[in-house]
């Protein structure tokens, strides 16, 4: 028998189907350069940011008594204020995709800690559900808005309860990725 011969013709419209069914509509490249990882972003923006508000008003007792520290001046209000811009912004930066949350082998902060994740086992977590990752960023973002409508306002008692919702902003992210199976304190 003969062996069945395919014409070059079938062969080139076979061919040619195959390019008209993988071709999907262009995706614009990204006009985004991707260079600091979730740590450092953590590291250099985020953390420095929310110490220098948490900072911002505090008691401190000494011998000599009770140290109260707040803004006063205007250049002192406007210091916090870019640390709110920083902290807030700062979120646009965490929501983007593609981003990795550590350079390859480098280590976490309390890596040596029962139960925190390795940066591996955090993208995967993030990735599985990007929706969730991106409602806690939301979630900062928000309570850095508040913050920042706080220090706007010139209005120290809304700066202090805003810097507490901004604490549990942090923590409620950690929870979920970083330190998601360490041991609890039972209160
Ligand atoms: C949307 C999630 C999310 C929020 C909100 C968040 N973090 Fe993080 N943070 C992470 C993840 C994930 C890690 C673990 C990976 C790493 O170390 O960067 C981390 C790690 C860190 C680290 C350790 C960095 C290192 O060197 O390993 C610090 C410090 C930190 N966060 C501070 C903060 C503070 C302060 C806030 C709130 C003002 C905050 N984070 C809010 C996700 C978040």
């Amino acid at each position: 028998m003969r062996p069945a011969i395919v014409s070059p013709l079938v062969i080139a419209v076979l061919a040619l189907s195959a390019c008209a069914e993988k071709e999907s509509p262009p995706i614009a490249p990204s006009p985004f350069r991707l260079t600091a990882t979730i740590q450092d972003i953590m590291a250099a923006e985020v953390d420095p940011a929310a110490d220098f508000i948490w900072e911002a008003v505090s008691s401190e007792t000494t011998a000599g008594g009770t140290d109260d520290k707040q803004p006063h001046t205007n250049a002192e209000w406007l210091a916090v204020r870019h640390q709110a811009i920083v902290l807030v912004e700062a979120t646009n930066l965490l929501v983007m995709e593609g981003r990795q949350v550590a350079v390859h082998g480098k280590q976490l902060e309390d890596a040596e800690v029962p139960g925190i994740s390795s940066p591996e086992e955090i993208k995967k977590a993030i990735d599985a559900d990007r929706p969730s990752f991106v409602k806690f960023v939301y979630a900062l973002n928000e309570a850095g808005v508040n913050v920042l409508a706080a220090i706007d306002g010139k209005n120290v008692e809304k700066l202090v309860t805003a810097g507490d919702a901004l604490d549990r902003a942090c923590e409620n992210c950690h929870l979920k990725y970083w330190y998601p199976n360490s041991p609890r304190p039972k209160y």
